[in-house]
């Protein structure tokens, strides 16, 4: 069916060069249009990040997903784009969030040292659903429950 739920998930090698500062101003721009294309077409998510890597987590309508996921990866800020999973879904994770984003700074890094690991987070050695529920904890353990 073309409206029922479905969920999407990727991850892809950040391109955004430079600093900390530039990389946040970066992640800002990237926000500010997702946040309001999605909620133009009833998308809501995840996106987090670090200097190495982006994941990202989209649900909505099969076409509406299909529609912003074909634009995010043409994105030459990021390459390498590996699609994960993209299927229907029971329920939207992230219904509270248009696109709701952690960055795995030093601070996170540490805080959820199981899952950043000394390496860093690289998502390249996750399966689908281990990468899934760790946007989640990542997203809800910042932001608590809605
Ligand atoms: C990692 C990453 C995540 C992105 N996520 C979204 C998103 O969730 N929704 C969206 O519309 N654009 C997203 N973008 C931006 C798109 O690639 C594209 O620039 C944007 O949709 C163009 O919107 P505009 O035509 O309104 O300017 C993302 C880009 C990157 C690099």
């Amino acid at each position: 069916m073309q409206d029922a739920l479905h969920q999407l998930t990727y991850f892809s090698r950040n391109r955004l060069a430079g600093l900390e500062e530039a990389l946040h101003d970066g992640i800002r721009d990237i926000l500010s249009v997702a946040r309001r294309n999605n909620a133009t077409v009833g998308v809501t998510g995840a996106l987090i990040f670090n200097s190495l890597c982006f994941a990202q987590i989209l649900e909505g309508s099969r076409e509406a997903v299909e529609h912003i996921f074909e634009r995010i990866a043409q994105d030459d800020r990021h390459e390498d784009v590996t699609l994960l999973t993209f299927s229907p879904a029971a329920e939207r994770l992230f219904g509270n969030w248009s696109m709701a984003y952690v960055g795995l700074s030093a601070r996170d890094t540490e805080r959820f040292g199981g899952f950043a690991g000394e390496s860093g987070f690289d998502p390249r050695r996750m399966s689908a659903d281990a990468l899934g529920q760790a946007i989640y904890q990542l997203v809800y353990d910042r932001d608590g429950p809605a």
